[in-house]
């Protein structure tokens, strides 16, 4: 199993601190917020990693992690030439992949709990990973039936749920194929969720829900918040 990390789009909502950096080395307490998904990979026993990132400063992750050797891992560099959303930058990937199923993970996504088992055990198909949120419109949002996901829904005005679909998904091979069917959605994006929905009308689509402490980190309060919550979990990873 490979892991490919997202790193791409433009960080507008964090603007000014994203004008001269990268959203992905912004500081989330004690690290830079890439170094989160990168040990989330990594305690899933993932070794052969993928970082996109968009062209601004994509040469300060290669500065800041190297070839991965320090950490015990091998990494890849890719670079989406433009935000066209988070399905475009996982094609981006098809060819690392090589044919072989991928866990993916948005680069501002910060998880507490460890999935290794779900790495571990999965076969086809696809699996994501929902939270239990307050603010869940904020969030591609999951529908579910007699234990069954039947349908996600990108920020939708009113949730159906409480249940976020998280930044960390794992795909069998056909993703790829999915992907190049996709139409950009209405704000010009390939969108993961369109990805998602499609395994979920295929009958593909498993879920776990995460114990843990989950936090995306894209805007000022879930930055600060990610911060927080790190803080208190003792330190960060
Ligand atoms: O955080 C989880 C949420 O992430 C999910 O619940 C949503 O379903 C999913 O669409 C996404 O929503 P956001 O609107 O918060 O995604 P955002 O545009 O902030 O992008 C999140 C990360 O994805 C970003 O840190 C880097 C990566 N990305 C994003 C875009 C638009 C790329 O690598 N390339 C892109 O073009």
């Amino acid at each position: 199993m490979k892991g490919i990390i997202l790193a791409g789009g433009t960080g507008s909502r964090l603007y000014p601190l994203t004008k001269v950096t990268n959203k992905h080395l912004l500081p989330v307490y004690d690290k830079p917020m890439i170094y989160y998904p990168l040990q989330t990979l990594i305690d899933a026993g993932i070794k052969d990693i993928m970082i996109v990132s968009g062209r601004g400063h994509a040469g300060h992750f290669l500065e800041l992690l190297g070839s991965g050797a320090d950490l015990g891992v091998h990494l890849t560099f890719e670079i989406q030439e433009k935000a066209g959303g988070i399905a475009e930058a996982l094609g981006l990937a098809k060819d690392f992949a090589d044919n072989g199923g991928v866990t993916v993970i948005l680069g501002d996504n910060i998880f507490e709990d460890n999935v290794r088992n779900a790495v571990e055990t999965f076969k086809q198909g696809a699996r994501i990973f929902l939270k239990e949120v307050p603010d869940a419109g904020r969030f591609g949002v999951a529908q579910i039936k007699s234990n069954k996901i039947i349908s996600i829904e990108e920020k939708p005005a009113v949730p159906k749920s409480d249940l976020a679909v998280t930044g960390l998904y794992i795909y069998d091979a056909g993703v790829f194929e999915i992907i190049r069917t996709l139409k950009p959605s209405g704000r010009g994006e390939l969108e993961i969720t369109d990805v998602n929905n499609e395994y979920i009308r295929m009958g593909e689509m498993d879920f776990s829900l995460l114990n843990g402490y989950w936090s995306d980190a894209g805007t000022f309060e879930s930055l600060f918040r990610a911060s927080e919550m790190v803080r208190s979990m003792g330190s960060g990873t």
